[in-house]
C-alpha cells in the first residue's frame, strides 16, 4: 500500500480493485454518477490522450524530486476533486470515471486481487494537451513485481540516472525488465545535470552508452535528457544550463511523444470479465476491449468453444454505441442464444486469434518459494484461469548482463525463458503483439499468492500436431473384465514411516482375493524410470508427476494401484489427486513422528544425513508437509500392522 505520501495518489491499489470488484454486481449501462463534479471533469479532459508511463530509478537517483516536480508544476487535479473522486469510484465502479479501472483491468492488474503486497503508486495529472498516468515504482528488491505490475500497462519509461554515477547495474537490471514487459520507449533522464557543471560530454557519455544497451535489448525509441530535477532544468522548460542540447524538456516530450496504438490492428478481441443476465430477456457480456473495434452487426466467434454469432449491441455507459474500440469498458449482446461464459474471449470472426496449450514464454519469478518444473500453478490470462506448469526451463536469463544461463528452478526475482503447459487450450496472441492476450500471471494454487508474471511468445507447434487416438477398448472395459473399479491408493509418509510396509500387505491381502494390482514403489521406480531424478525439491515434484502419470495409466489399465513414495509436497499430491475422478484417489497418510522413524533408521539413511552425508533429506533438512485431509490416517507407531490393513480396505470400499 502507499502510504499517501503525495495528494496526487488516487487511493491504493487493494482500494480501487475492490471498487471494481463491487461494480461488477451493477449494470453497465447505468451511469448514475454523471451529473458528479469529477465526471464533468474527466469528460472534459476525455478528449485528451493519455500517456501511461513509468519511472524507475531509486530515490538516490532524485525521483521522488523528479516526480514531485511534475506533478507539483503541472498540477491540475485538486485534493478535493481527488478524495471526490476516490468515493464516487467506490461507489459507481466503472462509470463515468472508466479511464482509472482501465487501468486496474488491464495486463497484470488482476494480481491485486490475488493478495500479494504491490508496491506501486498511481499517479494521475494532465496539461493542456495530455493526460498522464504515472506508475511510480520503488527500486527495492521486489523490483520485478512492481515493474511487471507498472510496465505492464504503461507505454514509456523514464529511466533515472544520476549524472554522477552513470549507469549502474540497476539500469540494465530494470532496462531488460522494461524490454520483456514490451516497453518502446525510453526516456533516459540523466538527472542532477547542476552536480557536475552541466558538463555535455558527461551527458553525451552516459547517453551512448545507454544508446547500446537500448539497441541490445531492443527497445527502439530513446530520448536522453540532461536534467536537474532539484533546480527544475529541462523539466518543464528548455534550460539556459544546457545550450548545447537541442532536445526538448522532459515534460514538452512527454507531451508530444507518439507511442504507436498496436492493439487496432487486429480484429476485435474482448475476454469476457463478466456475464451480465438481470432477467431472462437480457443477456449481456462485459468487458474491456483488448483489441480491435466492436460494432452492432459484425460477425464474431466466441473462443475457445468456436461458436459463431454477430454482435446485436454494443452498449456502453450511456447506452447503445455504434462503435467501441480498444480500451472501452462495454457489454456485448449477441444475435444469437450461444454459450459464452466468463473468461471466453470474443473475437472478430474473420481474424480470431490462435488457440493453444502449450507455449514458450518469459517467465518473472516473483515468489520467495522458487519455480519448480512440474508444478502445478493457476494461470490467468486475460480473464481466464487454467491450470498450468512450467514443463521445461529452457535457460535463465541473468537480469544484469542477459546472459543465458542453465537452470532447474527460478528464484525471486529471476527471469527464465520456459515451456508452459496448460490443462486447457486458451486463445492468446504473443506479448509483442498484444499485452493482454499475451500477459500472464502464475497464481499459487495453496495460497493463492501471485507468483510470476509472463509474456508468451509463441505458441509450440507440437501441440497441434498431436491429437488424441480413440481405443475401443476402454478404462470401463478393461476394469469390468476384472471384475473392480480402478482405484490408487496413494501412501505418504516420512522416510521409514512403514508405507511400504503397509502398502505390501495390502497388496497381498487384494491380490489372495483375487483383484489384479500393482505396487508403485519409491525405491523402486527410481532404479528405472526415474534413476535420472534426485532429491532436490524439482527433482522430487518430477518424482512424483511422473509416478502419478503412470498410476494414471495402470488405473487406466483397470488396476488397483499401490503407490508408496515420500511424496513430501502438498501441491504435487494434489496434482495426482487431480488425475483421477472423485474417489479413485485415496490418500493413505502413513503417520509417524520423526523421532520415531529416525530411532528406526531402518536403512541406516537417517544416520548418514545426521553426519551431513545424505543432503536434501527429508525431515532432516528437506521438509515434508503433512497431509491436511488424507482419506486413511495411519498412527504407524502405535497402530498394529493388521489394523492398518483392515483400515486401508475399509476405505477402498470393494
Ligand atoms: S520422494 O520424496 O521423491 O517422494 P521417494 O519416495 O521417491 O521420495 O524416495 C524415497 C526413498 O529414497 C527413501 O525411502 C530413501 O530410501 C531414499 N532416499 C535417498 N536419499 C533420500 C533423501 N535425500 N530424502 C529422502 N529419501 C531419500
Amino acid at each position: 500500500m502507499n502510504s499517501g505520501d503525495s495528494s496526487f495518489v488516487i487511493g491504493d491499489s487493494k482500494e480501487q480493485a475492490t471498487a471494481v470488484a463491487s461494480s461488477s454486481h451493477e449494470s453497465p449501462i447505468t451511469n448514475d454518477g454523471a451529473d458528479s463534479a469529477v465526471s464533468l471533469y474527466l469528460r472534459q479532459h476525455e478528449s485528451k490522450p493519455l500517456l501511461r508511463f513509468i519511472t524507475c530509478g531509486s530515490v538516490d537517483d532524485g525521483k521522488s524530486t523528479l516526480i514531485g516536480r511534475l506533478l507539483y508544476e503541472s498540477k491540475r487535479l485538486f485534493d478535493d476533486q481527488l478524495a471526490a473522486l476516490e468515493a464516487d469510484s467506490r461507489r459507481h465502479g466503472t462509470q463515468g470515471e472508466r479511464i482509472d479501472y482501465a487501468l486496474l483491468l488491464d495486463g497484470l492488474a488482476a494480481e491485486r486481487e490475488q493478495g500479494i503486497t504491490i508496491d506501486v503508486a498511481y499517479r494521475y495529472f494532465d496539461t493542456d494537451k495530455r493526460k498522464f498516468i504515472v506508475a511510480d515504482c520503488p527500486g527495492h528488491e521486489q523490483y520485478t513485481r512492481n515493474m511487471a505490475t507498472g510496465a505492464s500497462t504503461a507505454d514509456l519509461a523514464v529511466v533515472l540516472v544520476d549524472a554522477r554515477k552513470g549507469m549502474l547495474a540497476q539500469t540494465r537490471r530494470h532496462s531488460f525488465i522494461l524490454s520483456l514487459l514490451g516497453i518502446r520507449h525510453v526516456v533516459l533522464a540523466v538527472n542532477k545535470m547542476d552536480l557536475v557543471g552541466y558538463d555535455r560530454a558527461v551527458f553525451e557519455g552516459i547517453a551512448s552508452g545507454y544508446r547500446e544497451l537500448a539497441a541490445q535489448l531492443g527497445i527502439p525509441d530513446v530520448q536522453a535528457i540532461p536534467l536537474s530535477a532539484l533546480e527544475g532544468d529541462n523539466l518543464l522548460q528548455r534550460s539556459p544550463n544546457t545550450p548545447w542540447y537541442g532536445g526538448p524538456a522532459l515534460l514538452e516530450h512527454l507531451e508530444a511523444v507518439e507511442v504507436e496504438d498496436g492493439q487496432a490492428r487486429t480484429g476485435l478481441r474482448l475476454p469476457v470479465q463478466w456475464v451480465n443476465r438481470p432477467n431472462q430477456d437480457f443477456r449481456g457480456f462485459a468487458g474491456t476491449i483488448a483489441a480491435g473495434v466492436a460494432r452492432p452487426g459484425d460477425p464474431v466467434v466466441v473462443l475457445p468453444s468456436a461458436r459463431r454469432s454477430t454482435i446485436a449491441q454494443v452498449l456502453g455507459p450511456d447506452g447503445p454505441l455504434q462503435r467501441a474500440e480498444a480500451g472501452q469498458a462495454v457489454t456485448l449482446t449477441l444475435a444469437d442464444e450461444i454459450d459464452v461464459s466468463r473468461g471466453d474471449l470474443i473475437a472478430a470472426a474473420g481474424d480470431p486469434p490462435a488457440v493453444a496449450d502449450q507455449f514458450a514464454a518469459h517467465v518473472l519469478w516473483m515468489s520467495d518459494a522458487p519455480l519448480l518444473p512440474g508444478r502445478p500453478y493457476w494461470l490467468k490470462i486475460g480473464t481466464r484461469t487454467v491450470a498450468a506448469s512450467i514443463s521445461e526451463i529452457k535457460h535463465r536469463i541473468d537480469v544484469n548482463t542477459q546472459e543465458r544461463l542453465a537452470a532447474k528452478r527460478l528464484e525471486l526475482n529471476e527471469v527464465g525463458y520456459c515451456n508452459l503447459s496448460l490443462e486447457e487450450p486458451v486463445p492468446f496472441t504473443s506479448y509483442v503483439e498484444n499485452r493482454t492476450l499475451g500477459g500472464f500471471i502464475l497464481i499459487d494454487r495453496q495460497n493463492n499468492d501471485t507468483v510470476a508474471a509472463g509474456t508468451l511468445d509463441f505458441a509450440l507447434r507440437r501441440a497441434d500436431n498431436v491429437h488424441w487416438q480413440h481405443l475401443d477398448v476402454d478404462r470401463a472395459a478393461r476394469a469390468r473384465i476384472k471384475g473392480q473399479v480402478p482405484k490408487v491408493l496413494w501412501f505418504t509418509g516420512l522416510s521409514g514411516a512403514g508405507k511400504s510396509t503397509v502398502a505390501n500387505l495390502v497388496d497381498k491381502r487384494l491380490h489372495a482375493l483375487g483383484y489384479h494390482t500393482f505396487v508403485l514403489d519409491g525405491d523402486n521406480v527410481r532404479h528405472g524410470l526415474n534413476r535420472d531424478l534426485g532429491f532436490t525439491d524439482e527433482d522430487r515434484v518430477e518424482n512424483i508427476r511422473r509416478v502419478a502419470e503412470v498410476a494414471r495409466l495402470m488405473a487406466d489399465a483397470g488396476l488397483i494401484v499401490l503407490v508408496s513414495f515420500i511424496s513430501p509436497f502438498r501441491a504435487e499430491r494434489r496434482m495426482a489427486r487431480e488425475r483421477f475422478a472423485p474417489g479413485e484417489f485415496i490418500e493413505v497418510f502413513v503417520d509417524v513422528p520423526l523421532e520415531v522413524a529416525e530411532a528406526r533408521d531402518v536403512k541406516g539413511l537417517y544416520r548418514k544425513a545426521r553426519a551431513g552425508l545424505i543432503p536434501n533429506f527429508t525431515g532432516i533438512d528437506s521438509p515434508y508437509e503433512a497431509p491436511e485431509h488424507p482419506e486413511v490416517h495411519l498412527a504407524a507407531d502405535r497402530q498394529d500392522p493388521e489394523s492398518m490393513v483392515e483400515q486401508v480396505l475399509a476405505a477402498l470400499d470393494l
